[in-house]
């Protein structure tokens, strides 16, 4: 059992990678706290610079050091130090630019997508709402996280490869929606079959090693469910906020409130739900069918405490000849207004 003092001292020997000071010269550690009866120790930690891929390993590096220490599991969040602070450790310094997620822009908002049980739309979700945050003139990436089970390039009709430059990946373009995802590293759709060090490196090289650019919203396309692949990307990501899916019946919304719960577990704060699949609207006779039940999403949202950002009922996109992207929705389309109502809500709160 870690007591708040140990917890303090494997901190204090933490160097904050901006500024090059251990936690304890920098005051970098806010807030402690334990919950005895979990082991589970939650902290908040200053920092230089935050929203960064420093931050991100820093993140990995007191996880793992709480965890060696006794903590079964451990929540984090980050904030950066007072400017003066800032100052007092880094005089006349430039910026570290370079190193940084994202070319030094921390202005990104990161937006996980998450959900109890695979199948239910995540990838559809994500997709889709980057297009329509897109189309009201936002600059957006998705990082498809679902290492094992990619399926972003497929849905979004990418054909191409991202090309290396120097050292940094350029991320592949679509309806100007910058996207990196596993598929692009894997020959012939083969399985993968890495596990969790192997994932960590991934998803950090996805963040540092790729030219993002500067960007609004990055997106985050999460593996399904509450296992441990899930747990450990969330714990990875910095601080994000999260989108919870789940499909109409009671019951997948029962399940969908354990990844809420790891999302808050993790410190992530919840935007709101999505219920994809909420019914069927009879083209002819506008009549609604629930086929999959009814109340789901607003059950989940009021268990999460957070609010519903949209209804998706089933159909597909319009076909079209020249562009092929299977699960993209037009601008036009009765679900493509959906999502730009919901990316329209996402901007507001986010
Ligand atoms: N509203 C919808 N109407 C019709 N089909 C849909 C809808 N939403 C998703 N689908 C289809 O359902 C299937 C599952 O969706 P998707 O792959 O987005 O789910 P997922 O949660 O990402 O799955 P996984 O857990 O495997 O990653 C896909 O074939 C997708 O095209
Ligand atoms: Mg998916």
């Amino acid at each position: 059992m870690l007591t708040e003092g140990k917890v303090l001292e494997i901190l204090h020997s933490i160097e904050d990678p901006f500024l090059h000071k251990t936690l304890e010269e920098t005051g970098g550690v806010e807030e402690i706290k334990i919950k005895e009866e979990k082991n589970h120790v939650s902290v908040k930690i200053l920092i230089g610079k935050t929203n960064t891929a420093e931050q991100m390993e820093l993140q990995q590096t007191i996880v793992n050091a709480l965890k060696s220490g006794g903590a079964a599991t451990v929540g984090l969040r980050f904030d950066q130090l007072p400017d003066e602070v800032i100052q007092r450790f880094q005089p006349e310094a430039e910026q570290e630019q370079e190193a940084s997620l994202l070319g030094g822009n921390s202005g990104t908002k990161f937006i996980s997508i998450a959900s109890g049980k695979g199948g239910v739309g995540k990838s559809t979700v994500t997709v889709n709402l980057a297009v329509a945050l897109t189309r009201l003139g936002k600059k957006v990436g998705i990082i498809d996280a679902d290492i094992y089970g990619f399926s972003v390039p497929d849905m979004m009709g990418v054909e191409e490869r991202p090309v290396v430059r120097g050292e940094k990946i350029i991320p592949v373009e679509r309806f100007g929606v910058k996207l990196v995802s596993m598929g692009f590293f894997v020959e012939d759709n083969s399985p993968i079959i890495w596990r969790g060090p192997m994932l960590g490196k991934m998803l950090t090289s996805f963040f540092k090693e790729v030219e993002w650019g500067d960007l609004d919203y990055l997106l985050l396309d999460l593996p399904p469910g509450t296992g441990d692949v899930a747990l450990d990307v969330h714990t990875m990501l910095p601080s994000s906020k999260e989108i919870i899916v789940t499909t109409p019946h009671p019951t997948a919304a029962f399940v969908a409130a354990r990844a809420g719960q790891m999302a808050l577990k993790t410190e992530h704060e919840i935007l709101g739900v999505v219920e994809n699949m909420a019914y069927f609207e009879s083209r002819e006779t506008g009549n609604k069918e629930f086929v999959f039940g009814r109340g789901g999403g607003v059950k989940l949202a009021e268990t999460l405490q957070t609010g519903v950002l949209g209804h998706v009922p089933l159909q597909q996109p319009y076909e079209e000849e020249d562009v092929f992207a299977p699960s993209v929705y037009q601008a036009d389309h009765p679900i493509g207004v959906i999502y730009r109502n919901m990316a329209a809500k996402v901007i507001d709160k986010y």
